[in-house]
């Protein structure tokens, strides 16, 4: 199977999670996009969905599936995305779509974070995919410099020539080079560093359920 056939499938699998007449949280990139496309199949049974980024809301609506302000919306009982990590634990890097500040703000609001990824995705210790750090533009350089004490080699994320600009106007620096023993303590010193505005380390709440795609079937990791 390739792996976008292993993403296909994991994403028809994450619809087993999809509640019947609520609203549900959608994450970004091309495994949820295969999401989306399941969604837009039993878009009656839904009332609607949040959307983590402007590329997600406008995929939903090329479907006809409603979209709806995360302002107009109280509670949400399960939030369904990607990953570029996870581990076993469930903690996950993300922001390989440069959308994790939205993703992390519309998981907060659920109350289950289903991951979906193909087994590719599954690590052991998170970092071999450079981490993600979304920053203020003015904070950049000077975030980077803080970055680099913990080990790691931040770049600026680059788009045609230019600073990638994110969704929210800020900047992603990607890290690389980190081994990441503690993902919930590094997810916490990082977004102390002022000028971050996330950190693409989802560890503090990680994924509550884990759906990969393998050659042998969709396996549950937690
Ligand atoms: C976007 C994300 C994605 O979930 C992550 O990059 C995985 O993407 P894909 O499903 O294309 O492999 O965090 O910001």
């Amino acid at each position: 199977m390739t792996q976008d056939e292993l993403k296909q499938a994991v994403a028809r699998a994450a619809i087993e999670y999809v509640p019947s007449g609520e609203i549900i949280g959608v994450g970004t990139g091309s495994t949820a996009n295969f999401f989306i496309d399941e969604l837009g199949k039993i878009k009656d049974r839904i009332k609607g969905a949040v959307a983590s980024s402007e590329a997600t809301a406008a995929r939903l609506k090329s479907h006809g599936i409603p979209v709806f302000d995360l302002n107009d919306v109280d509670s949400m009982s399960v939030y369904i995305d990607g990953a570029d990590e996870i581990d076993p634990k469930g903690a996950m890097i993300k922001g390989g779509g440069a959308a994790l500040t939205r993703e992390k703000i519309v998981a907060s609001v659920a109350n289950k974070f289903v991951c979906i990824a193909d087994g590719s995705k599954l690590v052991d210790v998170l970092g071999a995919f450079p981490l993600p750090v979304e920053v203020i533009p003015m904070a950049q350089a000077a975030v980077a410099r803080k970055l680099k004490t913990f080990g790691g080699e931040p770049r600026l994320r680059m788009k045609d020539g230019q600073p990638l600009l994110t969704d929210n106007g800020c900047m992603i620096l990607d890290v690389v080079g980190l081994k990441i023993t503690d993902p919930a303590g590094l997810e916490a010193q990082i977004n102390n560093i002022p000028g971050v505005v996330t950190v693409g380390l989802f560890a503090q709440r990680g994924a509550d359920v884990g759906l990969l795609g393998t050659a042998e079937g969709v396996k549950k990791l937690t």
